[in-house]
């Protein structure tokens, strides 16, 4: 077979097409980028054994929580897997790169936390593939942590918006994957995605001071798993901007390997300059140069992520996620489901 873009088409359906007929790093990367870009034609990920609402926080500063929550989000959308992205900083660059408009006014997830809109009224489709929709963040959420203050179950605010939004879509519409971006802080928004969530991943960049502060975020999640939501756990730990080129990074990676042992995904995010341009154009980097090492790195770890929630049990009080793949992460349905959401009491509402 002589023809090049033939060659490149027909090795989309054969995984095992290999650096034996491309290779060349150019021929290599056009494979990979092909193989992202037409990711229907691959195996999609497999659905997870429950809706996983995933929290995806660092208190550290600028470690990879916004990069990871759109690349995951993207890559998990793109393998077949209808996701739910929220923004739940106020910097709101989670939208950014998902192209969603965030300017004040916007129907934000502001107005399901501090006002009374429900989740459904608050979500956006994305530009980066259709089963993947976002709930953006305004810079109103800045204000959040100090209004929420007053307001009755403050805790329990963005817990009670996804479990009822679940609820209301049909199945079939229901997300496999809700991915909460958190600020850099341990605050009010941070305590409701913990609460929210049914797991914590943590993204550990692979530099000095890497693993400062983390005692303080586990002892938070403990915290929150004794008092507000019992089935929070660390279930994941995703090494970012890794540079093969330092001892330092290596470094890192062991140290927190031999920490947190199998928690730690074998996929490593490289840091990747590709990465950091993506959303300046509003893009992840998986869409924005899906042949560049920070995208394959990303769609291996969404897909080491997916493999691992097959074997997880359902819960008794989730429903299940639609069977059927393809359809979009749609708006609530209008027929309201019977089903009561049962989430434990704030301290305020127990006499
Ligand atoms: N793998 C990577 N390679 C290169 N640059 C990266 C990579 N991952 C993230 N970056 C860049 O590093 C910066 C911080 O990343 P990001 O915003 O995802 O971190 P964060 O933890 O969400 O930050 P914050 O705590 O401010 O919310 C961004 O400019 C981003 O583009
Ligand atoms: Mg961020």
């Amino acid at each position: 077979m002589t023809d090049p873009g033939q060659r490149l088409r027909s090795s989309l359906t054969d995984q095992s097409a290999s650096t034996v007929e491309f290779d060349s790093p150019i021929a290599m990367e056009a494979l990979r980028a092909t193989r992202v870009l037409h990711a229907a034609d691959q195996e999609p990920f497999p659905a997870p054994g429950r809706i996983r609402v995933i929290t995806i926080a660092n208190q550290k500063g600028g470690v990879g929580k916004t990069t990871s929550s759109v690349n995951l989000g993207v890559a998990l959308a793109l393998y077949g897997l209808r996701t739910l992205v929220v923004d739940l900083d106020p910097q709101g660059n989670t939208s950014t790169a998902l192209g969603v408009d965030h300017s004040v006014g916007t129907p934000s997830v502001y107005d399901a936390l501090v006002g009374d809109s429900s989740l459904a009224e608050v979500v956006h489709p994305t530009t980066a593939t259709p089963l993947l929709s976002c709930v953006p963040a305004t810079i109103d959420l800045a204000g959040a942590e100090i209004e929420l203050v007053s307001v009755v179950a403050r805790e329990y605010r963005l817990r009670r918006a996804i479990e009822t939004h679940l609820q209301e879509l049909p199945p079939e519409q229901r997300p496999h994957y809700v991915l909460i971006d958190c600020p850099p802080s341990l605050g009010l928004l941070t305590l409701n995605a913990l609460v929210a969530g049914d797991e914590v991943l943590i993204p550990i960049q692979c530099e000095y001071y890497a693993l400062e502060g983390l005692g303080q975020l586990l002892n938070n999640i403990d915290l929150v798993r004794r008092h507000l939501n019992p089935g929070i756990a660390v279930r994941t730990i995703l090494l970012t901007m890794y540079d093969g080129r330092t001892r330092l990074a290596d470094q890192v990676a062991e140290e927190v390997r031999n920490h947190f042992g199998s928690l730690v995904l074998d996929a490593v995010i490289p840091r990747n300059v590709r990465v950091s341009e993506a959303p300046g154009y509003g893009q992840s980097v998986v869409t924005y140069d899906p042949g560049s090492r920070g995208s394959t790195s990303y769609v291996e770890a969404a897909r080491e992520l997916a493999q691992r929630g097959v074997a997880l049990p359902p819960l008794p009080s989730r429903p299940t996620p639609g069977a059927p793949v393809g359809a979009p992460v749609g708006a609530a349905s209008p027929h309201r489901s019977a089903a009561t959401v049962p989430v434990p009491p704030s301290p305020e509402e127990t006499p």
